[in-house]
């Protein structure tokens, strides 16, 4: 098999996978960005746990690390623009949760309103990779919001008006330029509850 190949064998993840809004809050400080890299770790139904793959630039990932806690939604295929706002644009230089209507979860992290659903997590574990962090989380609350489809990676680029995906675009080469001077960077060092 050959490097292209496998390429778009892991190409299969991207696409197919749910676009989720992830929220988290430390020091009263709040947050959302929008992530595909989420996919289930449990085969225990009632202990639910989820793999979360967070990259280190985020601002997000900043209030994960220290609060050690995050809220997955799932998007219905309405809420393109939530996509723009969340995944665009970094919590640094806006506050993106504004003039959106949330409630504080049990682990402390926002709780959207407008979604399909929500999962309120407890970081249980976390595996350096170099240029992201893999958050295994445990699933402590959720709950159905407005439920229907939702939202894919696939929907989103069939939907989103092209200057969006252009503009996601240019972000996203600034992002993989950052990745490539870390992504070899392993810290092997175990995470400490
Ligand atoms: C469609 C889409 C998918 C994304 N997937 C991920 C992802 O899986 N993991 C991730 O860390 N960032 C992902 N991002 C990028 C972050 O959402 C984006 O960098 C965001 O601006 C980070 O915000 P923050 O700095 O406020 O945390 C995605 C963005 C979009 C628009």
């Amino acid at each position: 098999m050959s490097e292209e190949e496998g390429s778009s064998v892991s190409g299969v993840f991207w696409s197919l996978s749910p676009v989720v809004a992830i929220t988290s809050s430390w020091q009263g400080r709040v947050n959302a960005q929008i992530a595909v890299t989420v996919v289930t770790a449990s085969i225990v139904h009632s202990i639910p746990r989820l793999l979360v793959g967070i990259w280190k630039g985020n601002y997000t990932h900043e209030l994960i690390i220290n609060s050690r806690a995050l809220a997955v939604h799932l998007l219905r295929r309405d809420q393109l623009e939530v996509v723009k706002n969340f995944g665009f644009y970094t919590g640094r230089d806006r506050e993106k949760l504004r003039s959106v209507s949330y409630d504080k979860g049990v682990t402390g992290s926002p709780i959207l309103r407008d979604a399909h659903s929500y999962a309120d997590c407890r970081v249980i574990n976390a595996m350096d990779g170099g240029d992201m962090t893999a958050f295994l989380v445990t699933v402590l609350d959720g709950g159905i919001l407005s439920g229907g489809e939702w939202m894919t990676l696939d929907y989103f680029y069939y939907a989103a008006p092209p200057e969006w995906i252009s503009e996601y675009g240019e972000k996203l080469s600034r992002s993989v330029a950052l990745s490539l001077e870390r992504i070899h960077k392993i810290d092997y060092t175990p995470w400490v509850p």
